[in-house]
């Protein structure tokens, strides 16, 4: 994620309190209060500009969604978009995941989105991937006994190391995919990662696993 500092984008999301809520740990047990419904929640892990975040909110409107970035000068523009496009079931986290735990309660999050998380090439720098067991430790605690991580890449490495690990923390892998754009499943909402890639000729990978 190339990043630019942005400046006035604290003081400009600190104009929408509601919408990305700035001490997530008060929360914790009563997100569907914030959504004035109960419908079941669903969590993006890196959200980044929102183009995901947003195409879902639009497509599934009975979910309500979560987007955790950390980083403020890009979960702004995820921001924008959201309140240009008057979305009710979207809100957003400025936070690291790493705390995700503070934030929310066993089974009060159905499933957790990860796309294109950062690869951390380097060995010594594996266990900040999104889909190491530490994290997958971490989904598990906020996840009912059936909920599911959807995960996408372009990274064949990063896709392996998943593989490996959400096997070994006895996940059911399901519609795996090698080649996402040119397989059967029709109802992906791109990312801006996606996109990028996908246009350069890079295959996407994709993968929904599943706790048991
Ligand atoms: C490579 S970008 C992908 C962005 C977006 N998901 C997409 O596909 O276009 C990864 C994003 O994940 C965010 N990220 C990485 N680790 C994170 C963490 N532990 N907590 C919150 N955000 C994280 C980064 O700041 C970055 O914006």
């Amino acid at each position: 994620m190339r990043l630019r500092n942005k400046p006035g984008a604290m003081n400009r999301i600190k104009q929408f309190p509601n919408l990305v809520i700035q001490n997530p740990e008060a929360e914790k047990g009563n997100w569907n209060n914030k959504f004035n419904n109960n419908n079941p929640i669903h969590i993006e892990i890196g959200t980044g500009r929102g183009d995901f975040i947003v195409g879902m909110a639009k497509l599934y409107p009975n979910i309500n969604f979560i987007g955790i970035e950390k980083y403020t000068s890009v979960i702004i523009d995820a921001m924008e978009k959201v309140i240009e496009d008057n979305l009710e079931n979207v809100i957003f986290l400025n936070k690291d995941a790493q705390k995700l735990n503070d934030y929310f309660e066993k089974n009060e999050v159905e499933r957790v989105y990860l796309n294109f998380s950062d690869p951390w090439p380097k060995f010594r720098h594996h266990k900040r991937r999104l889909t190491h067991k530490a994290f997958i430790d971490r989904y598990k605690l906020i996840l009912p006994d059936d909920g599911e991580i959807h995960f996408k890449t372009d990274n064949v490495s990063l896709f392996e190391f998943s593989l490996q690990s959400m096997s070994e923390e006895n996940l059911l892998l399901q519609n795996i995919s090698l080649d996402l754009h040119n397989s059967d499943i029709k109802d992906n909402v791109m990312t801006e990662y996606e996109r990028k890639f996908s246009e350069k000729g890079q295959r996407i990978m994709r993968v929904e696993a599943k706790l048991r």
